[in-house]
């Protein structure tokens, strides 16, 4: 007798950043955040991820850019393969393949687009015919920030206020298309340390610890309101100043948790000074930065502006690299389970 064939799906997403932060969870077994966040999904960059359900397999196997992946990463993948399982009604394991066509340990993040391609890879596979909108809160729980990459250009996470999550949910608000002009000059650099660090645990104990968490989750319905509109308007002047104060205002929250999260370093901080500084000189924003959990920067900016601001902050000793990308599209299905 043949064995019995089995199913396999290819979905390919992107990273992206966030411009409001998603930092603290009110439910963790619904993965539902207090506040809502708004992200870029970013061009050139992503993660492509086959998932074949195999009856013959006895166990779930994860490939990781040609490598079998750390036991860890595998557990990670296994838990949301699980969900897809029972919601399937299908016992069989799966093997996983996975590739970036960036490198995994060079600051930027792999767990949101890695998480998009694995939800939409695996649900397909499992034959479920999902909506986006299903996939992106599928993704959630693998990581939080994963279920924006499901989405191509500006992005919001709605955190919702139903105790059963039905209204939590991310959304496209404007497509890669909408501001052709604006460009994210990510600054690779070389004292980031390698490690990408946990935040599921590091935000539950900002939001346990820190005594500036409520002010910030008081101040944020105003500040999404206003880099909404921005973003709307593509008005440069008002986002940029914006999106650096909701970064001073995630990474004081950071600063302030016990133990504290200092996720900066030197050229780090070196870099924020200079682009305050360069604001300054030309009396009107010119770039916005922004950073997430990590060292490494995001400096949004306009392309009128790409070569005179990359040239200065080269300056800066300790950048590895500079890369600048524009809004980019969301995830796709690239190859689909046979009938
Ligand atoms: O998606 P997670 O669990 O890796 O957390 C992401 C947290 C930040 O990157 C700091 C903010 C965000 O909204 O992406």
């Amino acid at each position: 007798m043949p064995a019995a064939p089995f199913r396999t799906a290819t979905y390919e997403a992107a990273p992206n950043i966030a411009l409001v932060k998603y930092w603290g969870v009110r439910d963790v077994a619904l993965a539902l955040p207090f506040n809502s966040s708004i992200s870029v999904t970013l061009d050139r960059l992503r993660t492509r991820t086959t998932v074949s359900f195999d009856p013959s397999l006895s166990r779930d196997t994860f490939t990781l850019n040609g490598r079998p992946a750390p036991p860890k990463a595998l557990g990670s993948v296994s838990e949301l393969l699980d969900r897809v399982r029972a919601l399937a009604g299908t016992d069989d394991r799966a093997a996983v393949d996975s590739t970036n066509n960036f490198p995994t340990a060079s600051g930027l993040a792999s767990s949101a687009s890695g998480f998009a391609a694995l939800a939409g890879a695996a649900t397909a596979a499992a034959g479920l015919r999902w909506s986006p909108r299903k996939v992106s809160q599928l993704a959630r729980f693998g990581s939080g920030s994963a279920c924006r990459s499901v989405f191509g250009g500006f992005v919001e996470w709605r955190a919702g206020t139903r105790p059963d999550g039905r209204d939590c949910y991310a959304r496209p608000l404007f497509g890669e298309g909408h501001w052709p002009a604006l460009r994210d000059l990510v600054l690779l650099l070389d004292d980031a340390p390698e490690k990408e660090v946990r935040s599921a645990v590091a935000m539950q104990s900002t939001v346990s610890t820190s005594p500036e968490y409520a002010r910030r989750q008081e101040e944020l319905p105003a500040r999404l309101g206003r880099i909404r509109r921005a973003i709307a308007d593509r008005d440069a002047a008002r986002l940029f100043p914006l999106i650096m104060e909701e970064c001073d205002s995630f990474r004081l929250v950071c600063e302030t948790t016990r133990p504290p999260l200092d996720y900066l370093t030197t050229t780090s901080r070196a870099l924020l000074a200079e682009v305050r500084a360069l604001n300054a000189e030309a009396g009107r924003p010119v770039a916005g930065y922004t950073h997430d959990a990590g060292a490494h920067l995001h400096v949004f900016l306009l392309d009128r502006d790409v070569g005179a601001v990359r040239r200065r902050l080269r300056k800066v000793p300790g950048i590895r690299e500079s890369l600048v990308l524009r809004p980019g599209p969301g995830g796709r299905l690239t190859k689909r389970p046979r009938p």
